[in-house]
């Protein structure tokens, strides 16, 4: 357990005060918005909407100028998952996750002994998993968008080449982390050779322009043409598996969104290959059962019952959850609100469960056999370092994307002469059976790994509908945090009738079955603290250098006003981020 955060009082304060400097209220605009972890693709969104372009528009300009402005996650080399919401009341789910290599084996991470390689899935050409957000990007744009590619790609094009000033922070990023200098092109790309980026330095990258600009002319040189050629090379010269043919191969996948409902709201969210959708679900399914709004927000109470909530959606996680391509996932089951009903009696009021001790309720068996017996009423679906951005349009087109190259930079491997950083979202995949991923998850054999599959995700995109009318747009970074973390959003407005900016704002918690422990941000209340603790809580406080806070969830969400039709964006006062609208 950590030491109590009044014997930290200098990083305590430090914190605090960035909380009471932070905005209250979200950035109102009448017509659209843009909220993105970085204020220039925000203004990329805005700036192709003003153009005449649609929110489809707008989020693939502004993915793509997160993979120039925001290269910690924001790519070319990794993935994501894309959430439509139409005016007209249609919902696609645009599923362009990272898949394994034809030559990726279930143990390729383990030593002659069976132990795990360390780093092996992390940093490095091994770790890499197809790259696929620029299928993805290109496939929503094509099919939803309503200009050209090359109109949306315009402005990542030209930050590319003529460069920004880089952020404090990015400036930090760039210079400390752990393995980039391991890699030449990184380091010569990002580091600048070790004379490291300072902040408000123009940071340039003409190769990456240029890469950008072949994309906008013909995107499918990434996957079968020249592009392909360079990347496969590039990184089997590294010792990496992909090949040509696994970019060939690689195809984007339209899935049924998740749906379900909270307290009248309808939620439309991530469906397998990511846990988002589910886990969510079931989190609000169980706390459904309990008037959180009177307990009172972020009274011990309440936070306790939601702690129970994480812990037993993330037990369920680990057991079922993968690519359900390979895997059948009993997603009707996890997700009927009669299972979360069973799930709530075996939840003490008063003391927390030991994740160790955790045992499914025998319902889940017979909602399995129901569920067989009726297929035709499997329940809640429609006839299922990352970073997010949310966007709506003015005819009310809503956006929400996660997209990551897993860790911060990936792999850390930038492909050669192309200028981009290439993902290792192999580490989302169970390396062993039993043993934690740099996120701590513990996952099950669904979750193995397997030539051309795709690893488990935790993003968690998401739609909240009012009246059948688009309410929140949500979603956040942050590993197995995205999940706890759009919960912690969504319950903040419909709970406890907080404005999108403070439900943003507002202290974290967390609990992921295993480790057992809950993480807390610093600022929370040190008396809920003492009082989780004598309820049983393992309280584990979220890491910061105390400089800057160092909780890995950044919500960049929307809210809609249901009576004037406003567009409230908020940008997380962890990150610099922006809502930016007209
Ligand atoms: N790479 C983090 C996730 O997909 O959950």
């Amino acid at each position: 357990m950590c030491a109590h955060p009044k014997l930290l009082i200098p990083a305590f304060l430090i914190l605090v005060g960035r909380v009471f400097a932070a905005p209250i209220n979200p950035v109102h605009a009448p017509h659209a918005m843009v909220v993105s972890q970085h204020e220039l693709a925000s203004r990329a969104g805005v700036e192709v909407m003003q153009a005449g372009g649609n929110a489809i528009d707008a989020a693939v300009a502004t993915g793509f100028t997160l993979a120039v402005v925001h290269p910690q996650a924001g790519n070319l080399g990794g993935g994501g998952f894309m959430l439509i919401r139409t005016a007209n009341g249609e919902t696609h789910f645009i599923d362009y996750r990272e898949k394994a290599p034809a030559a990726a084996t279930p143990n390729m991470y383990l030593d002659a002994q069976g132990n795990v390689i360390e780093d092996a899935s992390v940093a490095g050409y091994k770790a890499i998993g197809v790259p696929a957000s620029v299928a993805g990007l290109a496939y929503a744009q094509n099919k939803f968008g309503k200009l050209s590619l090359q109109q949306v790609m315009a402005p990542a094009i030209k930050l590319a080449r003529e460069g920004f000033a880089l952020a404090w922070e990015d400036a930090q990023d760039l210079r400390n982390d752990k393995y980039l200098s391991q890699f030449s092109e990184s380091r010569r790309i990002f580091q600048h050779d070790g004379n490291y980026y300072r902040a408000g330095e123009i940071f340039r990258q003409p190769q990456l322009a240029r890469t950008l600009e072949r994309i906008a002319a013909n995107p499918d040189d990434f996957y079968h043409g020249a592009i392909a050629r360079e990347l496969a090379s590039s990184i089997q010269k590294g010792g990496g598996l992909i090949t040509a043919d696994d970019l060939a191969h690689y195809e984007v996948k339209e899935r049924e969104p998740i749906r379900g409902t909270y307290r009248g709201y309808d939620i439309i969210s991530a469906p397998p290959p990511s846990s988002g959708g589910i886990a969510l679900l079931e989190i609000l399914n169980i706390l459904e059962g309990y008037d959180l709004g009177k307990l009172g927000n972020r009274s011990a109470q309440s936070v306790h019952l939601t702690l129970e909530a994480f812990r037993r959606a993330f037990f369920d996680r680990a057991e079922f959850l993968g690519d359900p391509d390979f895997s059948k996932i009993p997603v009707a089951q996890l997700i009927d609100k009669r299972y979360a009903a069973a799930w709530r009696e075996s939840i003490n009021p008063s003391h927390a469960s030991a994740s160790k001790d955790l045992k499914r309720p025998e319902i889940f068996s017979k909602l399995e056999q129901y569920a067989t017996a009726h297929p035709q009423l499997a329940p809640l679906r429609e006839p299922a370092h990352t970073t997010h951005y949310s966007v709506v349009d003015p005819a009310g087109n809503a956006v929400s994307v996660t997209t990551t190259l897993n860790d911060d930079f990936g792999s850390r491997v930038t492909a050669e002469g192309l200028g981009f950083l290439l993902n290792d979202e192999m580490d989302d995949f169970a390396a062993k059976q039993g043993v934690p991923n740099i996120y701590g998850l513990i996952q099950g054999p669904a979750n193995a790994i397997g030539p051309g599959k795709r690893p488990l995700s935790a993003m968690t995109p998401t739609i909240v509908l009012k009246d059948g009318k688009p309410f929140l747009i949500l979603g956040s970074p942050g590993g197995p945090r995205i999940i706890t973390t759009v919960a912690n959003i969504l319950m903040g407005v419909v709970d406890y009738g907080m404005n999108i900016q403070s439900t943003v704002n507002a202290p974290r918690f967390h609990n992921q079955w295993l480790p057992d422990v809950s993480d807390v941000e610093r600022w929370f209340s040190p008396d809920t603290v003492e009082k989780l603790q004598q309820m049983g809580h393992k309280i584990k406080f979220g890491e910061d250098s105390g400089e800057r806070s160092g909780y890995w969830s950044d919500g960049e969400c929307i809210a809609i006003d249901q009576g004037s039709g406003e567009r409230l964006g908020a940008s997380d006062i962890r990150n610099n981020g922006k809502a930016v609208g007209f």
